[in-house]
């Protein structure tokens, strides 16, 4: 077969993780390559009664089309948890139900990005976003992600350079787990003031904090250029793909377009299955049984890192979300590792991808910390650390 292809296609990756994912299936693997949330939280019973009584009491109209922005109801729940949680006052017009905040993503770059739009990521940055906006075939610059949040010299030159979209992760970043301090979130804020450009911070983990305090998005503290992705996802269950973008309607009503000819809208029966589920379950002490889950599970995998990795790997300490970074001494790779790891039944994402710019990352990784009990954790981490010293040659 001859066929001629468009050119994005060239641009864009199979997703490397999802490769990864599939040597990791085998069940003797002790994976820490995926990022998926736990699924022994998954509120299974809840949901099976709300199914039988929004399909009993309203069959008809829940498997319906409905109208693209999402059922008012439940942006009026989004709206009221952002009031509730840092008194961040947002109308549900400025909210826009997505399947899942991976849509917001895309119709973003298709409301923002021209080919050779420059652009600026975090390095490293989510895998995900990348391969979304390379679509559109953008300029990427990255800033250097520090402990506390972007290097703001470099974020700052990018946009005076003419970076029209800045993407952000700023909870307990995938990949990394680096949150962004109260201090770089106003600094980000101002930066953004006034510039014919949009920050995109997608918070998928900030309600699963289980150390520290928490911090409101920069678009409680910035102006309308703000642009907040959120989602169900990792609060509830991520089957529904239910995510939402928060914007100024000026933006918004550009990304409903898109919507439009991207999907019409959102599953009407995830959207009223969900509100159901909300409005008689009680979300707060759903979310904080997540976090003291996760948060047993980060305590024990880094405990092992501490005593399984060998002198010279460093790793974050997390203070919420689902993942854990290390980065090994330089001029060592973490593809070598992964070998060697494979080799003993452990698996991780090797960091590479996670980065734009060529040669960058080689030698760093990412432990996923949410989907393996800590029987598992404790036993993968100490073959991970044989692999790490038969690499190293200690
Ligand atoms: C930073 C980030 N953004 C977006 C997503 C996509 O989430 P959703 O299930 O809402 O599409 C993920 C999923 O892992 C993520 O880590």
């Amino acid at each position: 077969m001859q066929l001629t292809f468009a050119h994005r296609t060239d641009s864009v990756h199979r997703s490397f993780i999802r490769e990864i994912l599939k040597v990791t299936a085998r069940p003797e693997i002790i994976s820490f390559a995926g990022g998926l949330p736990n699924p022994a939280l998954f509120p299974v019973e809840a949901m099976r009664q709300a199914a039988g009584r929004i399909l009993g009491e309203d069959g008809a109209d829940v498997l319906q089309y409905s109208t693209t922005e999402g059922h008012a109801p439940l942006r009026e729940y989004i709206a009221a948890r952002y009031k509730k949680r840092f008194g961040m006052i947002v109308s549900p017009d400025d909210i826009l139900i997505t399947t899942g905040s991976q849509q917001g993503l895309d119709l973003l770059g298709k409301v923002f990005l021209d080919r050779g739009t420059p652009m600026v990521v975090e390095r490293p940055g989510y895998l995900g976003a990348i391969q979304a906006f390379s679509v559109f075939e953008p300029r990427f610059m990255a800033v250097e992600l520090e402990k506390d949040g972007p290097n703001l010299d470099e974020l700052e030159r990018a946009l005076d350079q003419g970076a029209r979209l800045f993407y952000a992760v700023t909870n307990f970043q995938n990949p990394s787990g680096l949150t962004y301090s109260l201090e770089k979130r106003k600094a980000v804020a101002a930066l953004m003031e006034g510039r014919d450009a949009v920050l995109v911070e997608d918070d998928p983990y900030g309600e699963l904090r289980f150390a520290g305090e928490f911090h409101p998005p920069i678009r409680a503290l910035g102006g309308d250029n703000c642009i907040l992705l959120g989602t169900f996802s990792k609060v509830t269950v991520p089957g529904f793909r239910l995510g939402w973008i928060v914007a100024p309607k000026e933006i918004l009503s550009k990304a409903v377009v898109m919507k439009q000819g991207a999907d019409l809208h959102t599953s009407t029966l995830a959207q009223r299955l969900l509100y159901e589920y909300l409005e008689t379950n009680d979300l707060d002490a759903h979310v904080e049984r997540i976090r003291q889950r996760y948060g047993a599970q980060c305590r024990v995998m880094t405990a092992a890192c501490e005593r399984h990795f060998p002198e010279g790997v460093s790793f974050t300490r997390p203070e919420g979300g689902m993942f854990l970074w290390a980065a090994l001494p330089e001029g060592y790779s973490a593809m070598d590792l992964l070998d060697k790891a494979i080799a003993r039944n452990v698996a991780f994402v090797p960091g590479r991808p996670f980065y734009v710019e060529p040669g960058m990352g080689e030698n760093t990784l990412r432990l996923n910390f949410s989907n393996s009990d800590e029987a598992r954790i404790e036993e993968g981490i100490g073959r991970l650390g044989q692999a790490m010293k038969e690499l190293l040659g200690r």
